[in-house]
């Protein structure tokens, strides 16, 4: 038995507004701010609505830009080399009024497409294995124990889940891995924030500044001091080893210490949320601990957190009737491809016990690196919580938990529980 969710549901108040609305009769404008949190934006509807994979829209200053919101076409997209993700070239848009004017900069790995993409994917994968992530699941379970433990003793049983679990965990997890001194997490916490949804464009520019001043201080101590720094050891002084480029590896260590800790963090808030509202299916998830890795699945896929992949084209390309030019800018909406009806059966449902693959880590050479790491993370995180507090749920009308804007990765800024 499975629940049904509307995708137009209304559980919690629409976010800060950052961006454009969609006129009840104009084009669809992309990004749109979801108004459940585990939905996508009921601004979209027109789009699910038509039923064409391939659709032109537009972005906040009227640009036309193309949505793939079909399973098979963003599969055969991703994986067509036609497509660029150089971002810093000046037709790429911008996709939100913040962003614009912010200095456009090359983005190691995420914006570089192949040759140079293979050589600096290679050198990270050994860090990324599944055998490599496997093995950091029993500190894993250690941190996520101390959390819970930590939880416990507070003086009431009620707590901010977003600060005391959900971002801790992949936030511990990352530091442990990269071999970065947690103390410092409120700073490039903090910075993620600014980078990530800072109001303005020196918000954007001042994080990524501060995080290469930061970063590249930490890497300089690290080849000074080794073992005897007093910091941890850990992949970042291996990517020290064997990446020449100073540029590329500051690069890299941003980029790993943000997804590391940003995405994972959302998905385990708002999937406890999501678990939360669907009574029927989180006591199916109870039942069955050993359904735990489908469970995450069919969360990753209802949630698509990472909710817009963007590419340019460099030729023409046709697909599902449609010619995109080159030049034109395609944009990839996981929240609408993973509910594609051709593929999922009653796609706003949450269903624990799907099988069907979904594209909530993207495809094709870009296809999330850090997502073993994230599903372990996942798994544990949630599993632990439900089973060692049976009786958490909401401190708050789910309608008054607030969640983050459209242009960003979705999730909740806070979320209040008791258990
Ligand atoms: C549940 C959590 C996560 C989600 C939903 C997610 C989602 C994604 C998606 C959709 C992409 C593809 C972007 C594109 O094609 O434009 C991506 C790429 C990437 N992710 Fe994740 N991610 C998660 C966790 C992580 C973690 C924990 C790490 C690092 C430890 C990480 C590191 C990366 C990196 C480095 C790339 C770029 C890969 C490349 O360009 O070759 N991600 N992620």
């Amino acid at each position: 038995m499975t629940e049904t969710t509307q995708a137009s549901g209304t559980h919690a108040p629409e976010a800060t507004d950052t961006t454009a609305q969609h006129a009840p009769t104009g084009p669809v404008v992309f990004p749109q701010d979801r108004t459940c949190p585990y939905a996508p934006p009921p601004a979209y509807d027109p789009l699910r609505e038509a039923g064409r994979p391939v659709s032109r829209i537009e972005i906040f200053d009227g640009t036309p830009v193309w949505m793939v919101t079909g399973l098979a076409e963003a599969r055969a997209l991703l994986a067509d080399q036609r497509l660029s993700s150089a971002r810093e070239r000046p037709e790429f848009p911008v996709f939100t009024k913040r962003l614009v004017g912010v200095e456009r900069r090359k983005i190691a790995l995420l914006g570089v497409d192949d040759p140079e993409h293979n050589v600096q994917r290679r050198k990270l994968i050994p860090g990324f294995t599944l055998k490599r992530t496997n093995a950091l699941r029993p500190a894993i379970q250690e941190t996520v124990d101390r959390l819970l433990d930590a939880m416990e003793e507070g003086p009431e049983r009620r707590a901010d889940l977003v600060s005391a679990f959900a971002l801790p965990v992949p936030s511990m997890v990352i530091c442990a891995l990269l071999g970065v001194p947690y103390e410092d997490h409120e700073y490039f916490e903090e910075q993620s924030r600014r980078l990530l949804r800072g109001p303005r464009r020196e918000d954007v520019e001042g994080a990524r500044d501060s995080l290469d001043a930061y970063l590249g201080e930490l890497v300089e101590r690290k080849r000074a001091g080794g073992e005897k720094s007093g910091l941890p050891v850990g992949l970042l002084d291996d990517m020290i080893e064997v990446f020449d480029d100073e540029r590329e590896l500051i690069d890299l260590a941003q980029i790993l210490l943000i997804a590391g800790h940003e995405t994972t963090a959302n998905m385990i808030a708002l999937g406890t949320f999501t678990l939360l509202e669907h009574p029927e299916q989180l006591a199916r998830f109870r039942e069955n601990p050993d359904g735990v890795t489908e469970a995450c699945e069919e969360l990753l896929r209802f949630l698509s957190i990472a909710d817009g992949m963007s590419r340019l084209a460099t030729e023409d390309i046709e697909i599902a009737g449609v010619t995109i030019r080159a030049g034109d800018c395609v944009v990839l909406s996981t929240s609408l491809i993973n509910r594609d009806p051709e593929v999922f059966e009653a796609p706003d449902a949450l269903d624990l016990g799907r099988s069907e693959r979904h594209l909530a880590f993207g495809f094709g050479i870009h296809q999330c690196l850090g997502q073993n790491l994230a599903r372990a993370e996942m798994e544990i995180a949630l599993g632990t919580l439900f089973r060692r507090l049976p009786g958490l749920r909401l401190a708050v009308p789910a309608a008054e938990v607030p969640h983050k804007p459209g242009d960003t990765i979705q999730g909740l800024t806070e979320l209040p529980v008791a258990w």
